[in-house]
């Protein structure tokens, strides 16, 4: 299973959906391929947010080596599947989708709810990062 991880920026919630994910299905020794990626282009290189770097630790994670890159058309190729934070990664994502085949590479994360974009407020990191940590899990047992 190949699957990418979707937000704004890839800087908040994609890089938490990914370091997560990366480390629970490897302890679960699945060989799944892991990214992320953000529909933005104004962090492409940068490592994650502090503040997820931290909620991340807090719980056992590291995330701190992963840089961001920018969504683009070749990675519907690359990944089965493609999860997205919110609806407008939605919108922003499908709109790049060349066939219905692409188009239907991409779902919510959260089936049929957003993740909360942390970046204007310090104290959702946390409770995001367990949100996402409880969905990777859902996530790997419905497709294990
Ligand atoms: P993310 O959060 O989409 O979860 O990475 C954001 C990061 C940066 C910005 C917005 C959202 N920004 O406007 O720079």
């Amino acid at each position: 299973m190949k699957i990418l991880m979707v937000c704004l920026g890839n800087i908040c919630r994609s890089p938490l959906a990914e370091g997560i994910m990366r480390h629970l299905t490897a302890e679960q020794n699945l060989n799944w391929e892991i990214a992320s990626a953000g529909t933005g282009n104004w962090h492409i290189g940068k490592a994650p947010d502090y503040r997820s770097v931290k909620a991340a630790k807090s719980f056992g994670y590291d995330i701190s080596t992963q840089r961001a890159q920018q969504f683009n058309h070749s990675m519907f190729a690359r990944y089965d599947l493609i999860l997205v934070m919110d609806r407008n990664n939605l919108k922003d994502v499908q709109n790049l989708a060349q066939s219905e085949e692409e188009r239907k590479k991409v779902k919510l994360f959260l089936d049929n709810d957003e993740v909360t974009d942390p970046y204007w407020d310090d104290a959702l990191f946390d409770p995001v990062c367990l949100q996402v940590e409880k969905r990777c899990r859902e996530i790997i047992k419905q497709l294990s």
